[in-house]
């Protein structure tokens, strides 16, 4: 969505709507239960603090805060109108393991975490970012994983949604058009390559530890650091 409320594709499965102070994406609404569902194998056994970047409207946070009360769940997004609907859903969902919205560009290079009212520095359980790499440059990837790097705890997990191409070679011929149709909008914005991602944080210390195929032609990266 933009400041104008003019939507925009918040995935490969549709668009966001502005109902009130809390915004609505479609999308959210159809992945949310297969993304619970991985979290709740990944995640279900632990407890701890989890970052989310990229929350976009807060749906999802809540929703996996529900699902996940042993965890604590951190909201970020670098929009002001969507932290003001993460607080909005975090409100009316009346969770004590949801955080406020913080600001977070997942490019900057250095995140300021640990900070009161931030989320720990260095012993993160794991970090979510759904449908953000391919709408946003490539400088938030290397973000992303370089902050996975730093601030994951031994084992911790870096669990990326959206849709990528496997070496070189997209996966369903939706996901091209889609990618040509994000290139239109922005050339910097692009569908992702799980190898490119892997190689990426290999070098953080983060291995590729799972590929889960998810609806609509999406998948989940499962990233592990090292030390578990
Ligand atoms: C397509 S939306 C996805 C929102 C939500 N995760 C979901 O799946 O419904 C992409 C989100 O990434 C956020 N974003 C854009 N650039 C970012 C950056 N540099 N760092 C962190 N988040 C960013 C946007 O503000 C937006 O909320």
């Amino acid at each position: 969505m933009d400041r104008s409320g003019t939507p925009i594709e918040f995935g490969n499965e549709g668009g966001v709507v502005r109902d009130d102070v809390r915004l609505t994406a479609p999308a959210a609404g159809r992945n949310q239960a297969a993304i619970t569902e991985v979290l709740g194998r990944r995640l279900g056994d632990l407890a701890g603090d989890v970052l989310e970047v990229g929350s976009g409207t807060g749906q999802h946070v809540v929703a996996f805060a529900r699902a996940l009360p042993r965890l604590t769940w951190w909201p970020t997004d670098p929009d002001p109108d969507h932290r003001q609907s993460i607080d909005a859903w975090r409100g009316h969902a009346g969770l004590g393991n949801v955080r406020p919205a913080v600001s977070l560009d997942a490019a900057a290079a250095d995140w300021r975490l640990g900070a009161p009212g931030l989320p720990p520095a260095d012993r993160l359980v794991a970090i979510l970012a759904i449908n953000v790499a391919h709408i946003a440059p490539w400088a938030v990837t290397e973000g992303l994983i370089r902050g996975a790097g730093r601030h994951l705890g031994p084992g911790g997990q870096l669990l990326v949604y959206g849709a990528f191409a496997r070496d070189g070679r997209h996966i369903a011929a939706s996901n091209a058009r889609f990618d040509a149709s994000l290139r239109r909008q922005n050339p910097a914005w692009g569908v992702r390559d799980t190898a490119d991602v892997a190689a990426l944080a290999a070098e953080q210390g983060l291995a590729l530890a799972d590929v889960v195929t998810m609806p609509a032609n999406n998948l989940t990266l499962v990233l592990t650091k090292d030390g578990a």
